[in-house]
């Protein structure tokens, strides 16, 4: 077992996973509804209507999910902690049994000698906390450092290292502006407010758990590479550029928010939102940045024969831009091309000089081609897998201290607003009695972590 982050001398393997997308169980053990339990009853929002009900099942299954971890032979795994099975109401009362499961699951991790590694909020706010206002409500920022202290007492003992928030821009901007995410509201640029409160609560955890003896408490960013089609995209993108990468980079680093992005987001200039102490609280909060990477990201200059991508909605205040997506693309539409995680890591070990996880890498594909032993021969997920690894060791090998490459997903899952209709996994979850079969990845991410690749 290790409290400490992998220190680099190879790279580490793991896989991640996130308790919405896999537990299921969403009623039992006293669990208080979150606002993905809300926002998926909300008919449209999901693509097939699906919800995390019963998901993988991995409440029930963890044993089984941890053989499969110890089957791949990876150091670690990367799960989330489900808040509201801590605290059903977001504060006060704590449910135990909550507590008990994680606890089960560390247990069982670290008897296969599989390290565990704990997101403390992968989207899913207590339903009771939103209805307080949710992230756009300071005291929700409070009510997260409590709930890290409250797991950390228990786990603390066993797990040492610490994500606070998983993808905060997602929380924000896909939950508050764009609405494609729970909570669903469309608040325009008041979503800069909720991204403050994001920050401001990692900052917050960050402090108490350094007090409590945590040497490693990062956070796992979706940064984007910027690949501007044309200098003028390069000047039209700088908001969405302030709005995805350096709201949550500059605080950590610089303890400020830059010029370039208080004129986007002139929230952030409002002294009663970004309260004195606030950044200064943030700067140097995090030992350590995850980066999660799937897909670059291209401005060009608005074109109409260029369809403006869904998630604009989610950079309010910037000018507007089209976004191109070149081939080959995964079945999510999603451009392929791993110099993306290349340039991230070299950039932003550049920018915070911090140990770098790769916290999320990973394809979704329709795994459709099945071979004569009835194995899902998902050979295009194998590329990208391999491809993304070996630019994390290219990275590496320019500097950057690239300590992990944590992959998406153990398990085909519900994935969020595409709801079943996008697999990640690899390994099939049947989704009727969420029957466990690995596919060929899981046989090659396992060939390769013994060095027989
Ligand atoms: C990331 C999320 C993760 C999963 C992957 C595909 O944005 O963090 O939960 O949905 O994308």
């Amino acid at each position: 077992m290790s409290l400490h982050l992998p220190d680099g001398s190879t790279l580490a393997y793991g896989a991640a996973t996130a308790s919405y997308q896999i537990e299921g169980a969403s009623t039992e053990d006293g669990r208080g509804p979150s606002i993905w339990d809300t926002f998926t009853a909300r008919p449209g929002a999901i693509r097939d209507g699906s919800d995390g009900s019963v998901a993988c099942d991995s409440y029930h299954r963890y044993e089984e999910d941890a053989d499969l971890l110890a089957g791949l032979g990876v150091g670690w795994y990367r799960f989330s902690v489900a808040w509201s099975r801590i605290l059903p109401e977001g504060t006060g009362r704590v449910e135990t049994r909550g507590l008990d499961y994680y606890d089960r699951l560390v247990d069982a991790l670290l008897a296969r000698g599989v390290s565990p590694t704990a997101t403390l909020y992968h989207w899913d706010l207590p339903q009771a906390l939103e209805d307080r206002g949710g992230w756009l409500e300071r005291s929700t920022t409070e009510a997260f450092a409590d709930y890290a202290m409250v797991v950390h007492e228990r786990l603390g003992d066993r797990v040492g290292v610490w994500a606070t928030h998983n993808e905060p821009w997602c929380a924000a901007y896909l939950g508050y502006a764009a609405g494609i995410h729970a909570p669903g509201r469309r608040e325009g640029g008041r979503a800069h407010v909720a991204a403050h409160h994001l920050v401001l609560s990692h900052a917050l955890a960050a402090q108490r758990l350094h007090e409590a003896g945590v040497t490693a408490v990062g956070m796992a960013l979706n940064l984007a590479p910027f690949w501007p089609e044309t200098p003028e995209a390069e000047a039209a993108a700088d908001g969405i550029d302030a709005i995805r990468n350096r709201v949550w980079l500059d605080p950590l680093v610089d303890g400020a928010y830059d010029e370039g992005l208080l004129a986007v987001a002139p929230e952030l200039a409002d002294p009663t939102v970004v309260r004195d102490g606030d950044l200064e609280l943030a700067r140097g909060s995090a030992d350590w940045i995850g980066i999660n990477y799937y897909t670059p990201f291209r401005p060009a200059v608005p074109d109409p024969s260029i369809p403006v991508h869904h998630e604009l909605d989610a950079y309010p205040g910037a000018a507007p831009v089209s976004i191109v997506v070149r081939e080959p693309r995964t079945d999510i539409g999603w451009e392929v091309d791993a110099r993306g995680l290349e340039e991230l890591l070299v950039e932003t070990y550049e920018r915070t000089g911090l140990p770098l996880v790769v916290t999320e890498n990973g394809a979704a594909y329709a795994d459709d081609t099945v071979d004569d032993t009835g194995v899902i021969d998902d050979q295009d997920r194998i590329a990208y897998l391999r491809d993304h690894i070996a630019a994390t060791e290219r990275a590496r090998a320019a500097g950057a201290d690239v300590r992990a490459y944590i992959l998406w997903t153990l398990l085909d899952n519900f994935e969020w607003a595409e709801g079943y209709t996008k697999t990640f996994g690899i390994v099939h979850v049947d989704p009727q009695d969420q029957t466990r079969t690995p596919k060929a990845s899981y046989q090659w991410f396992a060939q390769h972590i013994a060095g027989a690749d």
